[in-house]
C-alpha cells in the first residue's frame, strides 16, 4: 500500500526519494509523486500508473540538495489519478504533506478546516488544509501536527513540509496504519515507511510508535510522545543486508519465489530441527523473552491470528498446536477478532502470523492482546517490522524478500514455524513424547526434498493448467488439513488469474455449494493421504455424479482417484501432518499457470497491495 519517503540533508533529494519510492514498489501503488523545497516554496510533481512515470518528469532536471518528500498511492478514496496523487497541498502552497491509512472524518474536517478549493477527491488533502490553517493561527508546526493527529479520525502514517522551514521535516503517527521509520546518516536524516527504502543510505533507525511526532533536521531528530514529552531512544541498528533481489532466470517473481520454497524449507528447518538427535530446539530463541517455562506451563489457551495467506497458515497451525502443543488453539481472521470483543487474559498465547510484520488488522489484533497482557509471539519475515516490536517473542521466517504479492514462500516457512513452536511447547509442557517428537523431526527433514519433487513435475502442473485456463469458475475442497490447502489454492487462483474461485470443506459441499457444480466449474480436491482419504473419495464422486471435472491430489502410489478424477496430480508420500506442504506447492504452480496462460500481470495483480496497511 502507500510508501512514504522524506529526506533533508546535503545530498541531491530527487534520486534518494525516486530510489527509495522504487524500493517500496513491492507494497503495491497506482500512482506517485513528490515535493520538493526549492528556496521557500514547494514544487510537487505527480504522476498517475508506474513510477517510470514520475522519474521520467525529472530526466532533465538538475538534482539540488535540500528536502523532499515522496509518496507511492494505493487508491482508497478517489482514482488513481495524477490530480489524487500525492504530495496534496493547502491552496496557499504553504504545507505539503505525504499520507498513508485513512482519515475516517475526513468529510467534517474539510467543513471545519477548508482553507480554499479541494483539488482532488482524496481523504488526505484536507490534512495540508488543517496544518495550514492552524500555522496561520500562530501555532508551532508540530503543534499543529499534534491538533491534527488529535482531531483526524482513524490510523495513518503523515510526513509533513512546511515552506517556512525550509530544513525540517516532520513524521506522524496515529494508530498502527503502516510504520514509519527515521534513518540517521552523515549526510541527512531520512524518514520512510520502512527500512527496505533506506538500507542503501543508512542502517541506524528509530522506529516511531503510535502517537509519536518526529522533527527530522539534517543533522537530528526529535522525538515528541503521545503527550508532547521529548522522548530518548536508543537507536536499532540494523544488521540484515538489503537483497537485491532480481528475477534471475525467471519470467516472474512469483515464478522463482515458488521456485526457491525448497531452500526457504532448508533454512526454516535449520537450526531448530536437528536431525543427528531427532529433536526440536527453539531454547536460544525463547530465551530471555517473557515466555519463559513458567508461563508456557501456564497456558491455557492459544489464539492463532493473521489475514489471508497468513489466516490460512494459522488453520495449519491450529492443528499443530493442539495436536502436538497440547493446546486448545482457535484461529481468528484478525479484521474480525478486534472488533467482536474477545475474552482473553494473561494465560492466552497470542500467535500472530504476519509476512510484512505491518498488516494493519493483524497490529490491532495483537494491540488487543497486549491490553489484556497476552503472551504474545509473532511469526514474520521482515526484521524490525512493527509486529516484532509489540510481540513478546519473534521467530523470524528468513525466508527473504517475497517480491510477488501474492504470497508463496512465506506460507510454508510460516506453517513450519507453527510446526516447530508447536513441538517445543508440547515438550517443554511435557504433553509431547519423544516418539511423536522424533517422528516430526525426521518427516520434517524429508519436506525441501518432498517439495523439489513437486516442482520438477511443474510441466505437468502447467499441462494442467492450460488445459482449464479459460474457466471462469473453480471449486477447491478439502478436509482436516487439507481445508485450509483448498482455501489457499482458492484464494492464489483468483489474486493472480482473476478468476472466481471458491474454497470449501468438502464437508460443506452438500450444504449448498454443490449447486453450483456442472461442466463449467472445475472442482480441485485435495485427497491426499491421510484420516479423510475415504470422505474426500466420496465427495469426489458426488461431483462427478452431477457431470462436474475434477482436479485431483493425490499421494504418489494411490490410484483410488484414477478413473474417478479427470486429472490427478501425484504428490510425494510424506507425513499426513505435513502433507500441506506439497499440496500447497502444486497450487502455486497451477494459479500461476493459469495466470500465465491468460497473460495477465502475474506479480502485481490489479488492485491488490503487499502490504495491507488500511481497513
Ligand atoms: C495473499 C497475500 C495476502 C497476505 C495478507 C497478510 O497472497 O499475500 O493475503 O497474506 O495480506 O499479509 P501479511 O502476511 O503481510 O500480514
Amino acid at each position: 500500500m502507500c510508501g512514504i519517503v522524506g529526506y533533508t540533508g546535503l545530498d541531491a533529494v530527487e534520486p534518494i526519494l525516486l530510489q527509495g519510492l522504487e524500493k517500496l514498489e513491492y507494497r503495491g501503488y497506482d500512482s506517485a509523486g513528490v515535493g520538493l523545497l526549492r528556496g521557500n516554496s514547494i514544487e510537487v510533481t505527480r504522476a498517475s500508473g508506474k513510477l517510470s512515470n514520475l522519474a521520467s518528469k525529472f530526466e532533465n532536471e538538475n538534482s539540488e540538495p535540500g528536502t523532499g518528500i515522496g509518496h507511492t498511492r494505493w487508491a482508497t478514496h478517489g482514482a488513481p489519478t495524477s490530480e489524487n496523487a500525492h504530495p496534496h497541498q493547502d491552496p496557499s502552497g504553504r504545507v505539503a504533506i505525504v499520507h498513508n491509512g485513512i482519515v475516517e472524518n475526513w468529510k467534517e474536517l474539510r467543513a471545519k478546516f477548508a482553507t480554499g478549493e479541494f483539488s482532488s477527491d482524496t481523504d488526505s488533502e484536507v490534512l495540508a488544509h488543517m496544518i495550514a490553517a492552524l500555522l496561520a493561527q500562530g501555532e508551532s508546526l508540530v503543534s499543529a501536527v499534534r491538533r491534527t493527529l488529535n482531531e483526524a479520525a482513524g490510523a495513518f502514517s503523515l510526513v509533513i513540509l512546511d515552506s517556512s522551514q525550509p530544513d525540517v521535516l516532520i513524521a506522524a503517527r496515529k494508530g498502527n496504519a503502516g510504520g514509519l521509520v527515521v534513518g540517521l546518516a552523515d549526510d541527512g536524516t531520512y524518514v520512510a515507511s520502512d527500512m527496505s527504502a533506506l538500507l542503501t543510505y543508512t542502517r541506524k533507525f528509530f522506529f516511531l510508535e503510535p502517537g509519536e511526532i518526529a522533527t527530522l533536521k539534517p543533522s537530528s531528530v526529535t522525538i515528541y510522545s503521545e503527550e508532547g514529552r521529548e522522548v530518548t531512544r536508543q537507536p536499532y541498528q540494523a544488521t540484515h543486508d538489503l537483497t537485491e533481489v532480481g528475477k534471475g532466470q525467471y519470467p516472474h517473481y512469483m515464478m522463482k519465489e515458488i521456485y526457491e520454497q525448497s531452500d526457504v524449507l532448508v533454512s526454516s528447518l535449520q537450526g531448530r530441527y536437528n536431525g543427528l538427535s531427532n529433536t526440536i530446539d527453539l531454547s536460544t530463541e525463547f530465551e530471555g523473552s517473557a515466555i519463559s517455562k513458567d508461563r508456557i506451563q501456564g497456558i491455557t489457551r492459544c489464539l492463532l491470528v493473521g489475514m489471508g495467506t497468513s489466516m490460512h497458515a494459522c488453520m495449519v497451525g491450529r492443528h499443530y498446536l493442539e495436536r502436538f502443543g497440547g493446546i486448545p488453539t482457535e484461529v481468528d481472521n484478525a479484521a474480525e477478532f478486534r472488533y467482536r470483543r474477545p475474552l482473553l487474559d494473561s494465560n492466552t498465547l497470542v500467535i500472530s502470523v504476519t509476512q510484512s510484520g505491518e498488516t494493519v488488522d493483524t497490529l490491532a489484533a495483537m494491540d488487543e492482546a497486549k491490553r489484556a497482557d497476552c503472551l504474545q509471539i509473532t511469526i514474520c519475515n521482515t526484521p524490525g517490522a512493527q509486529s516484532t516490536r509489540l510481540a513478546d517473542l519473534s521467530l523470524l521466517l528468513g525466508a527473504g524478500a517475497e517480491i510477488s504479492v501474492a504470497s508463496t514462500k512465506t506460507l510454508l516457512a510460516s506453517i513450519m514455524a507453527l510446526h516447530a513452536v508447536s513441538l517445543f511447547l508440547g515438550k517443554a509442557r511435557e504433553t509431547l513424547t519423544s516418539e511423536i517428537e522424533a517422528e516430526q523431526v525426521v518427516n520434517a527433514l524429508q519436506l525441501p526434498s518432498a517439495v523439489s519433487t513437486v516442482l520438477g513435475n511443474s510441466e505437468k502442473l502447467f499441462e494442467v493448467a492450460r488445459k482449464y485456463a479459460a474457466s471462469e469458475h473453480f471449486l477447491f475442497l478439502g478436509r482436516g488439513l487439507g481445508y485450509p490447502v483448498a482455501l489457499e489454492g482458492a484464494l492464489k487462483l483468483k489474486e493472480v488469474s482473476y478468476i472466481h474461485a471458491e474454497g470449501y470443506s468438502a464437508g460443506e459441499m452438500k450444504h449448498g455449494p454443490i449447486a453450483l457444480v456442472n461442466d463449467a466449474m472445475p472442482t480441485v480436491a485435495v485427497c491426499t493421504r491421510g484420516d479423510v482419504h475415504e470422505k474426500m473419495l466420496s465427495n469426489v464422486e458426488q461431483i462427478k455424479a452431477r457431470g462436474g471435472r475434477v482436479i485431483s491430489l493425490v499421494t504418489d502410489g494411490d490410484d483410488s482417484f484414477d478413473k474417478l478424477a479427470d486429472d490427478c496430480i501425484t504428490l510425494p508420500d510424506v507425513d499426513p501432518a505435513l502433507g500441506p506442504i506439497p499440496s500447497i506447492v502444486a497450487l502455486q504452480l497451477l494459479a500461476y499457470g493459469i495466470a500465465r496462460e491468460r497473460g495477465l500481470d502475474i506479480d502485481q495483480p490489479r488492485n491488490l497491495a503487499k502490504t495491507v496497511t488500511v481497513e
